[in-house]
């Protein structure tokens, strides 16, 4: 028998191998379509999901944006919640909410049913933008204005919680946004504020 020299770099002489067994060609044929399947749900969900939004984004310098959310607030002010400006912006405006720490200011009043450019970004850090109890949740940014197409589904008095660690007062940044139900007559304009939740989970 003549030596033989075993290495990776050349291949064995000779037919080595045995044709693929007919289970080993089915799973590859599945693995093969389920790919495709996922391939072509990330651009059908994007379209057809409504959960990946098709929002503006563009580069903004965080001062020039936090100046643009004060003319806002100047514009459309209706009240305060403890030194917070409260907003009620017309329907179809462009909206401006600045992340920083640790509050986000202004409050918010929309209108149901009516859709809105939400502008969202940050003075400072990264911020995350949490809607409280919707399951909503953005990546707020400095240097970066992220304008999403919102359409309020649902009357209530919500919260925004940063889900991005800030800083040292993170667990207290909690915004707030009012939803008015014009149909609804007896809808409350900027209702009687309920406690804040408690500072007390880490989140
Ligand atoms: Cu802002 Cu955490």
């Amino acid at each position: 028998m003549t030596p033989e020299t075993h290495t990776g770099l050349e291949s064995p002489r000779g037919v080595w191998w045995k044709p693929a067994h007919k289970a080993e060609k089915v799973w590859v044929a599945i693995a093969f379509v389920w790919c495709m399947v996922l391939f072509a749900m990330m651009p059908l969900w994007h379209l057809k999901g409504g959960q990946n939004p098709s929002g503006i984004r563009r580069k903004v310098d965080p001062q020039a944006f936090y100046r643009r959310t004060q003319e806002f607030i100047a514009q459309y002010k209706i009240g305060d919640d403890r030194g917070l400006p409260i907003v009620a912006p017309p329907a179809g405006s462009d909206v401006y909410l600045t992340a920083l720490a640790f509050q986000w200011t202004p409050i918010l009043q929309l209108e149901k049913d009516k859709e809105y450019v939400l502008h969202l970004s940050s003075l400072d850090v990264n911020h995350g933008f949490s809607l409280y109890p919707m399951n909503v949740n953005f990546q707020v940014v400095p240097g970066y204005d992220y304008g999403l197409r919102v359409k309020p589904t649902e009357a209530g008095d919500f919260r925004i919680i940063c889900n991005e660690f800030c800083g040292i007062g993170h667990h207290i940044m909690v915004g707030r946004v009012i939803v008015v139900d014009p149909a609804n007559a007896h809808a409350p304009v900027a209702p009687a504020v309920p406690a804040v939740p408690a500072a007390g989970g880490d989140r």
